[in-house]
Protein backbone atom coordinates (compact mmCIF):
# COMPACT_ATOMS: atom_id res chain seq x y z
CA UNK A 1 0.00 0.00 0.00
CA UNK A 2 1.23 3.48 -0.80
CA UNK A 3 1.21 6.12 1.77
CA UNK A 4 -1.39 8.46 2.81
CA UNK A 5 -0.93 11.49 0.57
CA UNK A 6 -2.14 14.41 3.32
CA UNK A 7 -4.90 16.09 1.52
CA UNK A 8 -4.80 19.47 1.32
CA UNK A 9 -7.91 22.14 0.89
CA UNK A 10 -8.12 23.40 -1.74
CA UNK A 11 -7.98 27.53 -0.39
CA UNK A 12 -4.63 26.23 1.27
CA UNK A 13 -3.70 25.31 -2.01
CA UNK A 14 -0.70 27.23 -3.88
CA UNK A 15 -2.58 27.51 -7.38
CA UNK A 16 0.79 28.22 -9.19
CA UNK A 17 4.04 26.56 -8.12
CA UNK A 18 7.37 27.32 -9.83
CA UNK A 19 10.62 24.31 -9.10
CA UNK A 20 13.86 25.29 -9.48
CA UNK A 21 15.31 22.00 -10.20
CA UNK A 22 18.99 21.56 -9.28
CA UNK A 23 21.57 19.66 -8.60
CA UNK A 24 21.76 17.34 -10.61
CA UNK A 25 25.53 17.45 -11.37
CA UNK A 26 26.09 17.13 -7.62
CA UNK A 27 23.98 14.10 -6.84
CA UNK A 28 25.52 12.41 -10.57
CA UNK A 29 29.28 13.32 -8.57
CA UNK A 30 28.30 11.56 -5.52
CA UNK A 31 27.21 8.36 -7.32
CA UNK A 32 30.69 8.57 -9.40
CA UNK A 33 29.45 9.35 -12.64
CA UNK A 34 29.87 11.70 -14.87
CA UNK A 35 26.78 14.78 -14.92
CA UNK A 36 24.63 13.05 -17.63
CA UNK A 37 23.73 10.55 -15.05
CA UNK A 38 22.61 12.90 -12.98
CA UNK A 39 20.52 14.64 -16.10
CA UNK A 40 18.96 11.54 -16.80
CA UNK A 41 17.81 11.07 -13.26
CA UNK A 42 16.53 14.51 -13.28
CA UNK A 43 14.13 13.96 -15.65
CA UNK A 44 12.57 11.15 -13.84
CA UNK A 45 12.10 12.72 -10.77
CA UNK A 46 10.34 15.45 -12.64
CA UNK A 47 8.00 13.06 -14.02
CA UNK A 48 6.85 11.61 -10.86
CA UNK A 49 6.76 15.55 -9.17
CA UNK A 50 4.07 16.53 -12.12
CA UNK A 51 2.36 13.47 -11.69
CA UNK A 52 2.07 14.31 -7.70
CA UNK A 53 1.86 18.03 -8.40
CA UNK A 54 -1.12 17.77 -10.89
CA UNK A 55 -2.96 14.58 -8.51
CA UNK A 56 -2.25 17.31 -5.68
CA UNK A 57 -4.78 19.95 -7.58
CA UNK A 58 -2.09 22.45 -8.47
CA UNK A 59 -3.66 24.55 -11.11
CA UNK A 60 0.09 25.60 -12.62
CA UNK A 61 3.16 24.21 -12.46
CA UNK A 62 6.48 25.96 -13.94
CA UNK A 63 9.57 23.73 -13.93
CA UNK A 64 12.56 25.57 -14.88
CA UNK A 65 14.37 23.23 -17.16
CA UNK A 66 17.23 25.42 -18.96
CA UNK A 67 18.18 28.83 -18.44
CA UNK A 68 19.53 30.97 -20.21
CA UNK A 69 22.68 31.63 -18.20
CA UNK A 70 22.84 27.69 -19.28
CA UNK A 71 24.10 28.31 -22.63
CA UNK A 72 27.08 29.21 -21.09
CA UNK A 73 27.86 25.61 -19.90
CA UNK A 74 30.66 23.31 -21.61
CA UNK A 75 29.32 22.70 -25.02
CA UNK A 76 29.33 18.83 -24.49
CA UNK A 77 26.73 19.53 -21.76
CA UNK A 78 24.63 21.83 -23.73
CA UNK A 79 24.54 19.53 -26.49
CA UNK A 80 23.68 16.66 -23.86
CA UNK A 81 20.55 18.76 -22.32
CA UNK A 82 19.14 19.24 -26.16
CA UNK A 83 19.73 15.57 -26.64
CA UNK A 84 17.85 14.55 -23.65
CA UNK A 85 14.70 17.49 -23.68
CA UNK A 86 14.12 15.47 -27.51
CA UNK A 87 14.71 12.53 -26.46
CA UNK A 88 12.07 12.82 -23.29
CA UNK A 89 9.75 14.68 -25.32
CA UNK A 90 9.41 12.16 -27.96
CA UNK A 91 8.77 9.40 -24.93
CA UNK A 92 6.02 11.93 -23.48
CA UNK A 93 3.88 13.34 -26.74
CA UNK A 94 3.07 8.97 -27.10
CA UNK A 95 1.32 9.39 -23.90
CA UNK A 96 0.53 12.74 -23.99
CA UNK A 97 -3.04 12.37 -22.83
CA UNK A 98 -2.35 10.72 -19.33
CA UNK A 99 -3.50 12.97 -16.65
CA UNK A 100 -5.24 15.67 -19.20
CA UNK A 101 -2.21 18.17 -19.30
CA UNK A 102 -2.20 21.49 -20.99
CA UNK A 103 1.90 21.90 -22.16
CA UNK A 104 3.35 25.30 -22.62
CA UNK A 105 7.32 25.90 -23.63
CA UNK A 106 8.04 29.57 -22.27
CA UNK A 107 11.56 31.22 -22.70
CA UNK A 108 13.63 32.27 -25.79
CA UNK A 109 13.50 29.37 -28.03
CA UNK A 110 15.35 31.24 -30.80
CA UNK A 111 18.48 29.36 -30.25
CA UNK A 112 17.19 26.37 -30.43
CA UNK A 113 17.77 23.11 -32.79
CA UNK A 114 14.18 22.91 -35.21
CA UNK A 115 13.51 19.95 -34.44
CA UNK A 116 13.19 20.44 -30.61
CA UNK A 117 11.37 23.51 -31.64
CA UNK A 118 9.02 21.63 -33.27
CA UNK A 119 8.49 18.91 -30.63
CA UNK A 120 7.15 21.97 -28.55
CA UNK A 121 5.52 23.26 -30.73
CA UNK A 122 3.47 19.98 -31.35
CA UNK A 123 3.06 18.97 -28.01
CA UNK A 124 1.52 22.77 -27.06
CA UNK A 125 -0.71 22.01 -30.06
CA UNK A 126 -1.51 18.38 -29.36
CA UNK A 127 -2.54 18.90 -25.70
CA UNK A 128 -4.31 22.54 -26.03
CA UNK A 129 -7.66 21.52 -25.31
CA UNK A 130 -6.73 19.47 -22.13
CA UNK A 131 -8.50 20.18 -19.01
CA UNK A 132 -5.68 18.99 -16.45
CA UNK A 133 -3.04 20.99 -14.73
CA UNK A 134 -0.77 23.49 -17.22
CA UNK A 135 2.94 22.22 -16.96
CA UNK A 136 4.66 25.04 -18.07
CA UNK A 137 8.27 24.01 -18.86
CA UNK A 138 10.57 26.63 -18.83
CA UNK A 139 13.45 26.32 -21.06
CA UNK A 140 16.08 29.04 -22.80
CA UNK A 141 14.38 31.13 -19.70
CA UNK A 142 15.61 34.28 -18.19
CA UNK A 143 13.33 36.35 -15.61
CA UNK A 144 15.23 39.92 -17.00
CA UNK A 145 14.73 38.40 -20.56
CA UNK A 146 11.01 37.92 -20.20
CA UNK A 147 10.36 41.64 -18.68
CA UNK A 148 12.47 43.02 -21.27
CA UNK A 149 10.46 41.66 -23.96
CA UNK A 150 7.27 42.60 -22.42
CA UNK A 151 8.23 46.15 -22.28
CA UNK A 152 9.60 45.68 -25.71
CA UNK A 153 6.25 44.86 -27.01
CA UNK A 154 4.55 47.60 -25.66
CA UNK A 155 7.33 49.93 -26.78
CA UNK A 156 7.12 49.06 -30.74
CA UNK A 157 2.52 48.93 -30.06
CA UNK A 158 3.42 52.41 -28.44
CA UNK A 159 2.02 51.66 -25.30
CA UNK A 160 2.31 52.78 -22.09
CA UNK A 161 4.67 50.77 -19.68
CA UNK A 162 2.54 50.09 -16.53
CA UNK A 163 2.56 47.32 -14.31
CA UNK A 164 -0.66 45.90 -15.97
CA UNK A 165 0.59 46.08 -19.32
CA UNK A 166 4.12 44.55 -18.82
CA UNK A 167 2.39 41.61 -16.80
CA UNK A 168 0.01 41.04 -20.23
CA UNK A 169 3.11 40.77 -22.01
CA UNK A 170 4.77 38.11 -19.71
CA UNK A 171 5.21 34.72 -21.29
CA UNK A 172 3.26 33.70 -18.70
CA UNK A 173 0.48 36.24 -19.14
CA UNK A 174 -3.02 34.86 -18.35
CA UNK A 175 -2.08 32.73 -15.79
CA UNK A 176 -1.97 33.49 -11.71
CA UNK A 177 1.01 34.73 -9.82
CA UNK A 178 3.62 32.54 -8.62
CA UNK A 179 2.28 31.12 -5.29
CA UNK A 180 5.07 29.31 -3.87
CA UNK A 181 8.47 28.55 -5.46
CA UNK A 182 10.36 26.09 -4.56
CA UNK A 183 14.61 25.03 -4.86
CA UNK A 184 16.07 22.03 -4.50
CA UNK A 185 20.34 21.29 -3.87
CA UNK A 186 20.14 23.82 -1.31
CA UNK A 187 21.63 27.13 -2.68
CA UNK A 188 19.64 30.00 -1.93
CA UNK A 189 19.08 32.59 -4.77
CA UNK A 190 16.26 31.91 -7.59
CA UNK A 191 18.92 32.68 -10.48
CA UNK A 192 16.96 35.26 -12.61
CA UNK A 193 13.71 32.42 -12.83
CA UNK A 194 10.53 34.57 -12.83
CA UNK A 195 11.23 37.52 -11.23
CA UNK A 196 7.87 39.47 -11.63
CA UNK A 197 5.79 36.55 -11.52
CA UNK A 198 7.42 35.51 -8.03
CA UNK A 199 7.18 38.85 -6.30
CA UNK A 200 4.83 37.68 -3.48
CA UNK A 201 5.86 33.77 -3.46
CA UNK A 202 6.37 32.13 -0.52
CA UNK A 203 10.15 30.67 -1.06
CA UNK A 204 10.85 27.24 -0.06
CA UNK A 205 14.93 25.91 0.04
CA UNK A 206 15.36 22.24 0.77
CA UNK A 207 18.43 20.07 0.32
CA UNK A 208 17.76 17.65 -1.44
CA UNK A 209 19.40 17.16 -4.69
CA UNK A 210 16.88 17.29 -7.65
CA UNK A 211 17.42 13.46 -8.66
CA UNK A 212 16.20 12.53 -5.28
CA UNK A 213 12.93 14.60 -4.81
CA UNK A 214 10.32 12.89 -4.84
CA UNK A 215 6.25 13.00 -4.33
CA UNK A 216 6.86 12.90 -0.47
CA UNK A 217 9.15 16.02 -0.89
CA UNK A 218 6.55 18.14 -2.74
CA UNK A 219 3.99 17.06 0.08
CA UNK A 220 6.13 18.61 2.43
CA UNK A 221 6.22 21.88 0.20
CA UNK A 222 2.25 22.15 -0.16
CA UNK A 223 2.04 21.51 3.68
CA UNK A 224 4.75 23.93 4.59
CA UNK A 225 2.84 26.57 1.78
CA UNK A 226 -0.58 26.14 3.99
CA UNK A 227 0.73 27.08 7.06
CA UNK A 228 2.25 30.32 6.22
CA UNK A 229 0.30 33.27 6.74
CA UNK A 230 0.10 35.47 3.66
CA UNK A 231 -0.24 39.41 3.63
CA UNK A 232 0.51 40.74 0.74
CA UNK A 233 2.11 44.23 2.60
CA UNK A 234 -1.21 44.24 4.66
CA UNK A 235 -1.29 43.79 8.44
CA UNK A 236 -3.21 39.88 9.36
CA UNK A 237 -6.92 40.12 9.54
CA UNK A 238 -6.56 39.48 13.27
CA UNK A 239 -4.21 42.27 14.43
C1 LIG B 1 20.08 21.49 -12.53
O1 LIG B 1 21.14 20.73 -12.04
C2 LIG B 1 19.76 21.15 -13.96
C3 LIG B 1 20.09 22.22 -14.93
C4 LIG B 1 20.51 23.40 -14.65
C5 LIG B 1 19.89 21.88 -16.33
P1 LIG B 1 22.62 21.24 -12.18
O2 LIG B 1 23.18 20.71 -13.47
O3 LIG B 1 22.72 22.71 -12.01
O4 LIG B 1 23.30 20.49 -10.96
P2 LIG B 1 24.39 21.09 -9.97
O5 LIG B 1 23.86 22.37 -9.42
O6 LIG B 1 25.64 21.27 -10.77
O7 LIG B 1 24.53 20.03 -8.93
C1 LIG C 1 19.13 27.14 -12.15
O1 LIG C 1 20.12 26.25 -11.76
C2 LIG C 1 18.61 26.78 -13.50
C3 LIG C 1 17.88 25.52 -13.61
C4 LIG C 1 17.54 24.71 -12.64
C5 LIG C 1 17.46 25.18 -14.94
P1 LIG C 1 21.67 26.63 -11.97
O2 LIG C 1 22.45 25.48 -11.45
O3 LIG C 1 21.91 27.00 -13.38
O4 LIG C 1 21.82 27.92 -11.05
P2 LIG C 1 23.13 28.60 -10.46
O5 LIG C 1 24.10 28.74 -11.58
O6 LIG C 1 23.67 27.70 -9.39
O7 LIG C 1 22.66 29.91 -9.90
MG1 LIG D 1 22.99 23.92 -10.40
Amino acid sequence: MTAAVPTIPTDQLPKHVAIIMDGNGRWAKLCGQPRAFGHRAGVRSARKVVRAASKAGVEVLTMFAFSQENWHRPLEEVNLLMRLFISTLKREIAKLDEYGLVWRFIGDHDAFAPELRQLMAETERRTRRNKGMTLLIAVGYGGQWDIAQAAASLARQGEAITAEAIESRLVTAGYPAVDLMIRTGGELRISNFLLWQAAYAELYFCDTLWPEFESRNLHEALSWFAGRQRRFGRVPEAA
